[in-house]
């Protein structure tokens, strides 16, 4: 697959440190256009510029939008790797079904990625801690008001130089457990990484920022029980005897770092289980010294501690040094990912070698 590229004659300056999350853009887009007549078509790379879009687009009226989150690393001999991009291609194409969406080949997304992150490689950052974000975006794209299927699709590609995802760096972030809104019911799209989703999320997060919350955990949509995950990232809880993520039922997503989690402990001897768990359960064990730890997984949030889970009028604090498991984990996935550690379990794919 040749994809063509044209070149942006007007490159921005590069953002000076410290970099935050998704707050500039590069100078290139990746673009591809489905119709249920010639299929997926004209894949290109282009200018990063605002999308030509009708009003009566699908994706502005029934939310058919999905996206994926991965990364882009620089090593020191300035080789370029990006961290899983199959597990996303898959997790795309099975997530576009559930949105009646077509899937993208996953020769698409891996081709339309590479060629775009070679030709922004300038922008992929040197620092440990910060990296290039890919957002690979599929929306509906046809203009027709009937709530049906889109006929026309529109695949992007855009790419964001990065550091941490949290404002407090990589400091423990403090979370309020949610027991009046739902993120996501059975049977739903809580799986999914539909755009619909974090719309879901937003007004609780917004509502629990002001008092020092960074998110929001989410229980189970019919007890409001069952620990769920935290919306920008997956959630594991480390026990005296066992540490705990809660198993994939449907309306939670299945986090790429989750699953390189998940591997990890179990090549380390760990007990790491996935099954169901309650606040209740985390509660008592707090209480009864029994819970030694909480944090985060996700593409953006990489390994983050929890501080602070905070569920009712309980707030259960947490200690985090380098003895932490979050940060044994930290260390090990970042070492691999910046090429410090040798890559044994073929998690990074190589871009090209290039002299800076
Ligand atoms: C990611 O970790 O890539 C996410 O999608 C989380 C968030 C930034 C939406």
């Amino acid at each position: 697959m040749i994809i063509p590229v044209t070149k942006n004659q007007h490159p921005k300056e590069k953002p000076q440190m410290p970099l935050g999350f998704g707050r500039y853009f590069t100078d290139h887009m990746f673009v591809a256009h489905f119709t249920r007549a010639k299929g997926w078509h004209d894949p290109k790379v282009v200018p990063y510029a605002p999308l030509p879009m009708d009003p009566a687009a699908a994706v502005f009226h029934y939310a058919q939008s999905m996206f994926e989150g991965l990364k882009a690393f620089r090593h020191k001999n300035n080789e370029i790797v990006i961290f899983r991009p199959e597990f996303n291609a898959q997790r795309m194409a099975k997530g576009a079904l559930r949105l009646c969406m077509p899937e993208v080949p996953q020769e698409l997304f891996l081709k339309g990625i590479e060629t775009l992150v070679a030709v922004d490689s300038a922008w992929v950052p040197k620092e440990k801690g910060s990296s290039l974000y890919i957002r690979p975006t599929l929306i509906g794209s046809e203009a027709f008001l009937g709530v049906r299927p889109a006929d026309e699709y529109t695949f992007f590609v855009i790419l964001s130089p990065v550091a941490g995802y949290y404002s407090a760096g990589s400091k423990p972030v403090k979370i309020w457990v949610e027991k009046n809104q739902i993120r996501a019911a059975r049977g739903g799209l809580g799986e999914v990484k539909a755009a619909a989703n974090y719309v879901s999320a937003l007004q609780a997060a917004t509502l629990a920022r002001p008092k020092g919350f960074d998110q929001v955990l989410w229980l189970d949509a019919v007890h409001k029980s069952y620990i769920e995950e935290v919306g920008t990232m997956n959630v594991f809880f480390v026990f005296k005897n066992e540490i705990v993520t809660p198993a994939l039922q449907g309306t939670i997503l299945p986090g790429g770092l989750r699953e390189c989690c998940l591997e990890l402990l179990k090549s380390w001897g760990k007990p790491v289980r996935e099954r169901a768990i309650t606040i209740e359960e985390v509660a008592k064990a707090h209480v009864q010294g029994e819970l030694l730890e909480v944090f985060g997984t996700g593409t953006a949030a990489v390994i983050s501690p929890v501080g602070e889970l905070v569920y009712e009028d309980n707030a259960m604090k947490f200690k985090y040094d380098d003895n932490s498991i979050s940060h044994q984990l930290y260390k090990e996935i970042t070492d691999i990912q910046y090429g410090e550690k040798p890559d044994t379990r073929n998690w990074l794919r190589r871009l090209s070698f290039e002299k800076s």
